[in-house]
């Protein structure tokens, strides 16, 4: 009998056909993401899970799946998957890093360029109708990014490849982790290593590439801010929670930094009153770091190959944990 597949969501045609060559499979259609109640329900027969990071597998999810081997996440992310008890279950945890890297460090420069050149805010301009006057010597004026200092938060492979697109940009690299990377890597990359403090009062602008943990929850608060030069700007591509929202919609109103550019929230999706999407020095997209052809289909592939490893009782190619 084929094993059982539960997917949250429909994944591309080729992974599809795929599972279900070996997988009886089943895949989630209506309100997304699925709703916990019926998640909890379907798992529990399931054997093999791809999910998405908005599906919660907390203890609780992962207690009622009785025949499961193997969560495969379509995100580098799996802050959604309680790993440490997966693991005590010997639940395998699947992921998909790598893959998503160029994509996602594109999206974080695309997000500070497009800031300190003010690109979405001249857009705005134009489809109002305001653009009235033209070229004066102090119009829609922006920020050069040359020479300005990048502080990024979290170098491992999304900050490291921001870091290779920064120098080209000819900006001053330095970085904060929790462990220093090789002198070699920082040579190539021209990255100092500074404390979390010389990072925030420092940097012109700071990108966050750090997982949403206990330790990083809200980390980026009006104390942080207040440390920050009042022209920094904030990017954030990594998980939402490690701001402090209302610090931060606070910050900028009262001009503690200059502004910030956001591709994840506290709670996603937010609305179009949300208080950041009313500050002009603020640029916004939908949670798509990741989000191009090339990349969102070679995480599918990822995807599949986790699960089938998994299943099996194997490693994943990328496997959290064990
Ligand atoms: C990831 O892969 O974790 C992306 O941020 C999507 O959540």
């Amino acid at each position: 009998m084929k094993k059982r597949v539960l997917l949250t969501r429909i994944l591309h045609d080729f992974a599809i056909n795929e599972l279900k060559k070996r997988y009886h499979i089943e895949i989630h259609s209506g309100k997304i993401p699925i709703p916990q109640s019926k998640l909890r329900s379907k798992i529990k027969n399931v054997d093999g899970l791809i999910c998405f990071p908005y599906d919660k597998i907390d203890r609780n999810m992962i207690e009622s799946a009785k025949n499961l081997k193997v969560i495969s996440t379509y995100s580098v992310g799996f802050d959604h998957i309680d790993v440490e008890y997966a693991k005590k279950k010997k639940i395998r945890v699947g992921y998909t890093p790598e893959v998503l890297t160029d994509a996602t460090a594109d999206l974080t420069f695309s997000l500070m360029l497009d800031l300190l050149r003010r690109v979405s805010e001249g857009d705005r301009i134009i489809r109002k109708g305001k653009w009235n006057v033209i070229y004066g010597a102090f119009d829609y004026v922006g920020v050069d990014l040359q020479g300005k200092t990048l502080g990024i938060f979290g170098l491992g492979r999304i900050g490291g490849t921001l870091a290779k697109r920064a120098k080209a940009f000819d900006m001053k690299i330095i970085y904060h982790n929790r462990k220093h990377i090789s002198k070699n890597k920082e040579r190539t990359l021209s990255a100092k290593y500074v404390s979390f403090e010389k990072l925030i009062t420092q940097s012109d602008i700071i990108s966050v590439h750090v997982p949403h943990t206990k330790e990083t929850d809200h980390l980026f608060d009006m104390k942080v801010f207040r440390k920050m030069k009042d022209t920094a700007f904030l990017i954030n591509t990594s998980r939402g929670k490690v701001i402090n929202e209302k610090d931060l919609v606070m910050a900028i109103k009262k001009k503690i930094i200059a502004g910030a550019g956001l591709d994840v929230f506290e709670e996603e999706p937010i609305k179009k009153d949300h208080a950041l999407a009313k500050l002009e020095n603020v640029v916004l997209t939908p949670h798509i770091g990741s989000s191009t052809k090339e990349t969102r289909s070679k995480m599918a592939e990822i995807a599949v190959k986790n699960l089938d490893l998994g299943i099996n009782g194997k490693k994943p190619v990328y496997s959290v944990g064990y």
